[in-house]
């Protein structure tokens, strides 16, 4: 019986931890983004940008062609592709459209086809969506953002509604990682304090090593997955 993962995002930072942790418990991996990432052979990886959101749908159905419902153990979605977009004053940004695709319109695009594809499959059926806890909390500067991780998390709440009121309904969890070394991370330190009030704080996490690793992030994330005790629609911060 195959364990398959299907992630966005794939090609760095939080997504290859997670993807190096789910390859080591035996899943079949299926990794969306732009570019490849060299290093990893045994997985299948589709280069499409997740900010255009045409097409979408059918991409998605494409890579279920591969899966025969019977002999699926365990499939997980993981929402995990996501930007910054610029930083700076909301009057000041220009990419709004394109932050706001990646971030929330294509989660909530592969959310609704995965949940339409696997509605009789017998199997566990798990979403993840990689949030923020800028969801919850407002930084100067990073608007798009905020709003953008805000909506995934009440995503996440409504449709855990919707699902547990069905027979083997998907279970759907955020999950926020903490601040990790990524090249998100770089892109912060590389702003200025005019368009980003709080770089100090992640100037200092960085010089003092106190970010999180992707590699470790990915097995927290693994282990979360496989923790049948949380609730549905939940959100949960690994450093917990
Ligand atoms: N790092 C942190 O401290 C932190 C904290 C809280 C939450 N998060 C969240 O964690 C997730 C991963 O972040 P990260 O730090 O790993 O960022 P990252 O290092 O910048 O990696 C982002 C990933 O998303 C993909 N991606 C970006 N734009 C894309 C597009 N238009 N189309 C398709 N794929 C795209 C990238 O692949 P390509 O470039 O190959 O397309 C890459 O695989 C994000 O949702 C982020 O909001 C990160």
């Amino acid at each position: 019986m195959a364990k398959i993962l299907i992630i966005s995002g794939g090609s760095k930072g939080i997504g290859e931890g997670i993807i190096e942790a789910y390859l080591s418990e035996g899943f079949q991996v299926y990794s969306i983004s732009r570019t490849k990432n060299e290093g990893f052979k045994a997985i299948t990886q589709i280069e499409f940008d997740l900010s255009k959101t045409d097409g979408l749908a059918a991409l998605l159905t494409g890579v279920f062609k591969n899966f025969k419902s019977t002999e699926v153990e365990k499939i997980t979605l993981i929402n995990n592709a996501g930007t910054l977009g610029q930083i700076g004053k909301i009057e000041d940004i220009s990419d709004i459209e394109k932050t706001v695709q990646l971030n929330t319109v294509t989660p909530l695009i592969l959310t609704s086809t995965f949940i339409s594809l696997t509605k009789n499959w017998a199997c566990e059926k798990k979403i993840i969506n990689i949030s923020s806890g800028a969801a919850q909390k407002p930084y100067h500067g990073w608007s798009i953002y905020c709003a953008t991780k805000a909506a995934i998390d009440m995503m996440t709440k409504t449709v855990a509604i919707e699902q547990s009121s069905i027979e083997n309904g998907v279970k759907i969890i955020a999950i926020y990682p903490g601040v990790v070394d990524t090249e998100m991370q770089a892109k912060i330190r590389k702003s200025d304090k005019e368009s980003f009030a709080n770089i100090d704080r992640f100037l200092e996490l960085k010089a003092t090593n106190s970010l999180a690793n992707a590699t470790t992030v990915g097995k927290h994330i693994f282990a979360i997955d496989q923790d049948k005790n949380i609730e549905n629609g939940a959100l949960i911060r690994v450093e917990e």
